[in-house]
């Protein structure tokens, strides 16, 4: 009688996970295995793969947050069984959602009694929330053409050229006209006077960013609504304003309560914020907030009524889960208004740190503002030998992740290296990230500039120093690629 078994045929539950034939076969990639394997394999497997992504706390690309505390992670794990859109089952949520709408609009100063609920909705990020407030916007202008007998097949938005890469998608999916302004050397952020050169009739909206993507620079949203207000008075039309505060909405209520960008000014119909940015929730809620009822067309908003009670519903998407929205409202009122500002303020002085170690190596252009989204953006004053990609892709072997991009038009010659500060970045992780910069610019000083004339890549000297063809021709193809890479994801398509 055979009493033991071969491996293969044996009880895969008492052999070690890497000892077992599920970590020694190639994994599927096309189609689905036939059989199954063991929960602790697959958790294994897939746990082991995705090591090799990034830290996401060392992800200095993003505005999204990536800490909360455990308490938080606690109620979203315990809500993630939840499809958001079950509103008559999932009840409170549901309220917990409305509260969220009124305090945001509230810290935006919509014009709106103590006990009178706003008019907004969550949305996945502010990507959705600006596809929403677009369609709002065309409707409006179309339904009011209509109304005077005027054609409505040409609508066309005005946004500075340093617009994220969603407001393309809004235009081109949804059949609007982008009418950009563009940048000039020294001022990358939408100019409101030339904004407003670019108004017409068809002119459904202008957009105006608190933050812009590529700097953090705030637009003057102020100056903008007294222009078009001025504009408005002389030819008859309304165009309104919409303003992307995907990152400022939740800086400027704290950091500068005094600027006026939001309700305060009359032109302004609606705003979207990131709660996954500073609104400081994990990746997957952004917000949109309508100054009033008469803003959102009402034949956008769908009644549905076969899971209980009347839902109204405004959102691209129908299924999307609950912990999010539970998240946000959880850091509202854990945090309050001053435990925003803390944070912002935090946030800020790192920045300003970071700023003053960069300025101190003598080695970099700024390019952010000390008012704005607590980032700082900079070039290298001397790109003769080595370029802002290299220092992104040196950076990377430290585990910083850093990205560098062009400018769009017509700044497009200006490359910027961007680094976002959130919450959980410290000041002792700001002095690092400065005493790493300098260690890579020392690096790339000692290696041959991937600028080269053709006669230092043949193999002659360059500062008396004898060039090895392979090496340069290594160096520059990895820095290539890395510059094929980033540009790929279009020039102003950074989050
Ligand atoms: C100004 C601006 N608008 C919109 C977006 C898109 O936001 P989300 O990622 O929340 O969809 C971003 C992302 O970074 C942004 O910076």
């Amino acid at each position: 009688m055979v009493l033991s078994k071969t491996s293969s045929e044996s009880d895969d539950s008492v052999h070690s996970t890497f000892g077992s034939r599920y970590v020694r076969t190639a994994l599927p990639r096309f189609r689905m295995p036939e059989n199954s394997i063991p929960k602790e394999a697959a958790y294994q497997i897939i746990n082991d793969e995705l090591m090799l992504d990034g830290n996401p706390r060392l992800n200095l690309a993003s505005f999204v947050t990536t800490w909360m505390e455990p308490e938080c992670d606690k109620l979203m794990m315990a809500a993630i069984n939840k499809n958001y859109v079950d509103m008559d089952e999932y009840p409170v949520t549901t309220e917990l959602q409305n509260r969220c709408v009124n305090m945001i609009a509230h810290l935006f100063n919509a014009p709106l009694g103590e006990s009178e609920t706003a008019v907004g909705v969550g949305t996945v990020g502010s990507s959705e929330a600006i596809m929403l407030a677009g369609l709002a916007f065309k409707r409006r202008w179309q339904n009011k053409r209509k109304a005077e007998g005027k054609p409505y097949d040409k609508p066309n938005i005005v946004t500075g050229a340093n617009v994220q890469v969603c407001w393309e998608k809004f235009a081109r999916y949804f059949e609007v006209e982008l009418k950009e302004v563009k940048l000039r050397d020294g001022y990358y952020v939408m100019d409101p006077e030339k904004a407003v050169e670019l108004v017409d009739e068809n002119t459904i909206c202008v957009a105006a960013i608190l933050g812009s993507t590529l700097n953090g620079e705030f637009e003057d949203v102020r100056l903008l609504n007294d222009l078009l207000a001025k504009k408005n008075k002389q030819t008859g039309w309304d165009t309104p304003i919409h303003v992307d505060a995907a990152s400022g909405g939740f800086i400027a209520p704290f950091l500068y309560p005094d600027l006026e960008w939001d309700f305060r000014l009359p032109l302004v119909k609606s705003i979207n914020v990131s709660g996954h940015k500073y609104g400081l929730v994990y990746a997957g809620i952004g917000w949109v907030i309508w100054r009033s009822k008469e803003d959102l067309p009402e034949e956008l908003i769908f009644h549905i009524n076969y899971l209980g009670a009347d839902q109204p519903t405004f959102t691209l998407n129908f299924s999307k889960g609950s912990s999010q929205v539970i998240a946000q409202y959880y850091q509202l009122i854990r945090l309050g208004f001053e435990g925003y500002k803390n944070i912002m303020e935090n946030c800020q002085e790192n920045a300003m740190v970071l700023k003053r170690g960069l300025e101190n190596t003598g080695k970099f252009d700024i390019i952010s503002k000390d008012n704005g989204v607590p980032l700082v953006a900079f070039s290298l004053k001397d790109r003769s030998r080595h370029d802002e990609f290299e220092v992104s892709d040196y950076l990377r072997r430290f585990g910083w992740i850093v990205p560098a991009y062009t400018m769009p038009p017509d700044a497009q010659h200006i490359t910027v290296l961007r680094v976002v500060i959130r919450e959980d970045f410290s000041r002792t992780l700001a002095e690092r990230l400065v005493l790493d910069v300098v260690k890579v610019l020392r690096e790339l000083d000692a290696l041959p500039s991937k600028l080269l004339t053709p006669a230092g890549i043949n193999g002659t000297k360059e500062n008396g120093t004898a060039i090895k063809k392979h090496m340069l021709e290594t160096q520059r193809s990895v820095a290539d690629a890395w510059k094929k890479f980033v540009m790929a994801k279009k020039t102003n398509g950074v989050c």
